[in-house]
């Protein structure tokens, strides 16, 4: 599905460069469920960008599916998000002003969906993450719980291949934590592709693979299976220290 080959990214500041990304390549597959963990600062978000097309690698290749989006135009590549992909941030990232069902109406509304058919959508969606009783509420009206499951409605508003989440439990408590990769877990299982930025060693073990960055390098690529714990993320992650 998505094929990363030798990925740059450089950050100008002032007279510094920062090298972000030192030439990464990753090969991600459809109905993979995928954690990247490492130290803070170690390219991960920066990985995370340029795999949602929110930002362009310096050199290198990103083929999704056989297009090479490193060539496409700004507006070429918005159209890829919205088709492709859905995002889920650490801070929701809502609209305070629009009501939880116009937040994930939101997508459909650049996607050019039909008034209607997006308010039906946007419902069916807030039903599906639990939330059918919090359809009018404005976001400040919400648990930090309740705010994210509205934004992982909000990423399945236009049918995404893809998931991607930045920390998506980091403002949760544990239970709802929980909940919130119960739902990631139900959604991989139904065919989306999954990949979750995370420190959380418990997010890490819900996944299938996991995947660790070090100083902007890709430094282990291993398979997670049902047995591992969230202690054996930690070990691992300790190991590559
Ligand atoms: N917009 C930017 N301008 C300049 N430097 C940046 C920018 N964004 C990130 N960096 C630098 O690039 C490196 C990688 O940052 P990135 O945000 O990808 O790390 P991270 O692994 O997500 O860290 P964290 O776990 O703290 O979120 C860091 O050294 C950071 O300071
Ligand atoms: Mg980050």
């Amino acid at each position: 599905m998505i094929e990363l080959k030798d990925i740059k990214k450089i950050y100008q500041l002032g007279h510094n460069k920062i090298e972000a990304l030192g030439g990464v390549s990753l090969k991600i597959n459809r109905g993979e469920m995928l954690a990247v963990m490492g130290p803070s600062g170690s390219g991960k978000s920066t990985l995370l960008h340029i795999l949602g097309c929110l930002d362009l690698p310096e050199s290198g290749q990103y083929l999704l599916e056989d297009t090479d989006i490193t060539n496409l135009s700004d507006k070429e590549l918005s159209r890829i998000r919205n088709e492709h992909f859905g995002f889920v941030f650490q801070a929701y990232n809502l609209l305070p002003e629009l009501k939880a069902w116009e937040n994930v109406a939101l997508p459909m509304v650049i996607n050019h969906v039909k008034k209607a058919e997006r308010k039906e959508r946007a419902v069916a969606l807030l039903h599906k993450v639990g939330l059918k009783e919090r359809l009018n509420h404005f976001p400040n009206q919400l648990s930090g719980g309740e705010q994210q499951r509205v934004a992982i409605a909000r990423a399945l508003a236009n049918d995404p291949d893809l998931i991607l989440g930045d920390e998506p439990t980091g403002n949760l408590s544990t239970v709802q934590s929980d909940e919130i990769l119960e739902m990631l877990c139900q959604l991989n299982e139904e065919g989306v592709t999954v990949v979750l930025v995370t420190h959380d060693s418990n997010v890490g073990a819900k996944a299938k693979r996991l995947v660790t960055l070090q100083d902007g390098l890709l430094v282990r690529d291993v398979p997670i299976e049902k047995r591992h714990s969230a202690e054996y993320i930690t070990t691992l992650l300790q190991a590559a220290n």
